[in-house]
């Protein structure tokens, strides 16, 4: 369990994957610059168990209440030492200040226990919110991937963020002994 202020994130369980495929498979949670795609929880267990695939955390508030997935990958191939972020919250949890959290603890977690060089994300330029995030965590936005997404329909460019390693410079909300 990683432990911040508001919110913990905690590795996800088997137990967890029907929550998981049910956000990834609502519009509504996965959100609308998102691809839309639906999963079973057959595919979900699989993507679980890849290493190459999305690793996700649970985003729990302290009562317990799981509001979120927020997950992580490599680019590539793990020897490249780039992961990419992603994350979503349930519509009610938004606007509260708790994606920045999990996104400050997550950034901690992969440098302190990865020696990553990079930390990267992408976002539909649409996408102000998740922009914000970004931001705020002390992402810099690189540049435009063109038409990166195929989105309801037709291609989207998206905004490319990274925080390099030198850049983070030590924990904001883990420390060295968590
Ligand atoms: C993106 C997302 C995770 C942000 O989570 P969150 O917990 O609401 O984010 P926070 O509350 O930490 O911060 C959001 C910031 O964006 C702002 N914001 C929220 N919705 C906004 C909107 N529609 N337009 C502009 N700004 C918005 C908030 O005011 C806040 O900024 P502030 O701190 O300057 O006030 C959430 O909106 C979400 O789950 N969206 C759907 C899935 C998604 O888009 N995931 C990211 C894909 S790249």
């Amino acid at each position: 369990m990683l432990e911040g202020k508001n919110v913990n994130l905690r590795v996800m369980e088997k137990e967890d994957l029907p929550l998981f495929a049910e956000w990834f498979n609502k519009p509504e949670v996965f959100g609308e610059y998102n691809p839309l795609r639906q999963i079973s929880k057959t595919e979900a267990e699989k993507m679980f168990e890849s290493p190459l695939e999305l690793k996700p955390f649970l985003i729990e508030k302290k009562d317990g209440s799981k509001i979120g997935f927020i997950g992580h990958f490599y680019v590539l191939h793990p020897a490249g030492r780039q992961l990419e972020i992603g994350y979503s919250l349930v519509p009610s949890e938004r606007g509260k200040g708790y994606c920045t959290e999990a996104a400050n603890i997550m950034v901690d977690y992969l440098f302190l226990s990865r020696d990553a060089i990079r930390i990267q994300a992408q976002t539909d330029p649409r996408n102000v919110a998740s922009q914000k995030v970004l931001e705020k965590v002390g992402f810099k936005k690189e540049g435009i991937l063109r038409k990166s997404f195929f989105m309801r329909g037709e291609w989207r460019d998206a905004y490319l963020y990274s925080i390099l390693r030198e850049e983070w410079k030590e924990p904001k909300i883990l420390t060295k002994t968590t």
